[in-house]
């Protein structure tokens, strides 16, 4: 029954759009705010206090119980339900509603004592322990399923008719639990996958190449855990995320199962940088939306890399992020953002004055029906101890960035009634972007990156942040979805390695149905199954590309090659595709060095009624893609409205552009003649919010 459930949604796969309307959900706001609270880290005379407190400072929402297994159920098939409901009636006695969630990402000592089976394994073959961290449990294991559905069951009953809980979330980040399962448990189901998919051994082994170094199989009883074959472990990988999906799936059923419809069932994918096996769109069919956490000022990569970059956090991020849940399901929240400085950073500097502020801001202006802050009050003791709250540690006094989080709530509240559902940009209209994504080729070029400088996200984000600095609204899309120029005038695919025939067929009839097409190198140099071609390399895209494909080249990052686009060069060392054009097709920028010097670098075509451009090398920096970019759409759209420094935004939401600053320059942001400035200055200072209505 549960296995079924997951066949029907994952066979509908990534072209249905469903879920309820947005408005069933939130009819009142354009967006909500509100805090993580966990009562049960606080003396219980405390809770009256902080929950009137919450709502004092303008939040209209409360987050509970996402990992109080242990405080729900203390002993096996004892639960108690009176904290909960206690703290469930001082939110609705203070006007909050709730989000309840699932607490499956906790488990307890007695289950673990008393089955160790249920902690999952690494793939040295060592099983977790339970030491107090999260996220241990084997998604695979029957006795797992049964206790994860039991708790559920419960708190479901109690509280899925409940008119004071708003909506759920099912488990927490279920990435966090998306590293590959080692487990009996998990090479029990992964075999029951393979026997799922290919039926017979010897189409495994045809898929798998398993001729290659003897690693053909008798039978599906010798499988073993994929560590070496790149079919295998993209398989494992396809598991592992179908494995995650099933269990919200699972977890979700049973929420609905009990509840009126009322209440929307969500989960907080974590921001999606290098989290390849947890796919959102997996879970279309059966939670109404997906939300998401994020944390900027983790100081990895994606920040602006400037002298304000530690403070101001990775703007970029956060709005792939936004863009990438959005298309899930048309709407999206924000489950988990910093209110202050965070523990796990590479370091953890405190956000510049007014950062928060614009961190809320910017979520308002993509769009986001929700935003949850993590976490109202800095935890004392535990893992997280140097994890900011919106309040000090003293749990009354606001911290810092707390101050700023309330005021772009207290801003927003009195401002957001300006949004108009029904207003439209033409500009908006006319560009928008769609970015056609799929979790199986970020899996198979990172498992084999072939240059030590790629990075499959990197990729993606030199196309998403060009995107932005033009303002283009950039949707994500996958294979199955419908892609209707009319709605989506430009289609980028980024280095989309295996391609199906049937996708090539689609990209073309999408492109002479008047759609932009603009795929990137390393596109379409496999099959659907991960094999090379039996062609000439790429040679199934020469036609939709306008070109021959000669051969790719990678270089050393001390010693570029320089690609010449419109009389100006740019760096490049990471890929570059030599290409010759056919004769009806343009060649928009050669190799200027090289034993390949003159050679196409960039084709341009016109399709029936679009076009196809295809961008053969990658430039360091980013620049080249940015000015193709530009040149394309100025030809398409004609003038365009922004040009801005990468790291600034300007997202349009129902009739009002809101503009933030990620950069320590002040930008200055281009309105037209007769627009009205709502909030802030044209001259947009570092960590700045401009709101305008054109
Ligand atoms: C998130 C997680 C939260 C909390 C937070 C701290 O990734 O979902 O539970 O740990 O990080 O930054």
């Amino acid at each position: 029954m549960k296995r079924l459930a997951l066949l029907l949604t994952l066979s509908i796969g990534l072209s249905a759009q469903i879920s309820a309307d947005e408005s069933t959900f939130f009819p009142e706001k354009g967006t909500h705010f509100g805090v993580y609270y966990y009562p049960e880290h606080w003396q219980e005379d405390q809770w009256e206090r902080d929950i009137k407190r919450v709502a004092e400072l303008g939040f209209d929402f409360i987050h509970y119980a996402e990992f109080s297994w242990a405080r729900l159920e203390p002993e096996e098939g004892k639960y108690d339900f009176a904290w909960l409901d206690k703290a469930i009636q001082l939110a609705a006695d203070n006007n909050l509603k709730v989000i309840m969630s699932t607490p499956s990402p906790c488990i307890p000592a007695w289950l673990a004592t008393k089955h160790p089976e249920v902690l999952r394994m690494g793939s040295s073959g060592k099983r977790n322990k339970h030491t107090g961290s999260r996220l241990t449990g084997s998604l695979a294991n029957p006795i797992y399923q049964e206790n994860v559905a039991r708790i559920a069951t419960q708190l479901a009953e109690r509280y899925s008719k409940d008119k004071r809980v708003w909506g759920w979330q099912i488990g927490n980040e279920p990435h966090i639990q998306g590293g590959a399962d080692y487990s009996p448990s998990a090479h029990k189901e992964f075999i029951q996958f393979l026997k799922n998919k290919y039926g017979t051994i010897d189409k495994l082994n045809a898929s798998w190449g398993a001729a290659f170094w003897s690693f053909t199989h008798n039978n599906f009883d010798q499988v073993n855990l994929p560590g070496g074959n790149p079919h295998a472990i993209l398989d494992f990988e396809t598991y592992t995320s179908q494995e995650i999906a099933r269990d919200l799936i699972d977890q979700a059923q049973i929420v609905r199962n009990h509840g009126d419809g009322k209440q929307w069932v969500t989960t907080n994918y974590a921001y999606y940088k290098g989290l390849k096996n947890v796919n959102p769109f997996l879970t279309r069919n059966d939670l109404d939306f997906a939300s998401r956490t994020m944390y900027l000022t983790h100081n990895r990569k994606n920040s602006s890399g400037d002298s304000l970059a530690h403070r101001l956090g990775c703007g970029m991020e956060y709005a792939l992020s936004g863009d990438l849940t959005k298309s899930v399901s048309g709407y999206m929240g924000i489950m988990e953002l910093q209110p202050s400085q965070i523990n796990w950073g590479k370091f953890n500097a405190m956000p510049m004055p007014g950062a928060v502020r614009m961190w809320v801001w910017h979520a308002f202006g993509m769009g986001d029906r929700f935003v949850c802050t993590y976490r109202f009050r800095q935890p004392l003791y535990g893992m997280e101890q140097f994890h900011h709250g919106i309040m000090q540690t003293d749990g009354i006094s606001v911290s810092r960035g707390g101050k700023d989080f309330v005021k772009a709530v207290n801003e927003i509240n009195a401002l957001e009634e300006q949004l108009d559902p029904k207003a439209t940009d033409p500009f908006v209209e006319k560009s928008r972007t769609g970015i056609l994504w799929s979790n199986r080729n970020i899996i198979d070029i990172e498992n084999y990156k072939h240059h030590q400088d790629w990075d499959t996200w990197q990729h993606i984000y030199t196309y998403y942040q060009n995107l932005k600095r033009m303002g283009v609204d950039v949707p994500f899309f996958g294979e199955g979805d419908a892609l209707d120029p009319k709605h989506i005038p430009f289609l980028v695919v980024p280095a989309y390695q295996m391609m199906t025939r049937a996708l090539i067929v689609k990209l073309e009839a999408y492109a002479n149905a008047g759609g932009h097409l603009i795929i990137s190198t390393r596109s379409g140099l496999k099959d659907g199954n991960g094999h090379l071609w039996e062609t000439k390399i790429q040679e199934p895209i020469w036609k939709l590309i306008g070109g021959e494909i000669k051969f790719y080249d990678h270089l050393p990052a001390n010693h570029p090659g320089k690609i010449t686009f419109n009389q100006q060069t740019y760096p490049w060392h990471i890929w570059g595709t030599v290409t010759e054009p056919f004769a009806d097709t343009e060649s928009w920028a050669t190799f200027e060095d090289q034993f390949y010097q003159g050679k196409s670098a960039i084709l341009h075509r016109k399709a029936k009624q679009g076009s196809v451009t295809y961008v053969g090398a990658w430039s360091d920096g980013w620049e080249m893609e940015y000015d193709i970019l530009r040149q394309l759409y100025g030809t398409v759209v004609g003038k365009l409205p922004f040009d801005l420094p990468p790291y600034v935004f300007a997202h349009y939401r129902q009739g009002l552009w809101t503009a933030v600053n990620y950069t320590d320059q002040v930008i200055d942001i281009p309105t037209s003649k007769g627009s009205k400035i709502l909030m802030g200055k044209q001259a947009l200072p570092p960590a700045g919010v401009l709101v305008w209505k054109e």
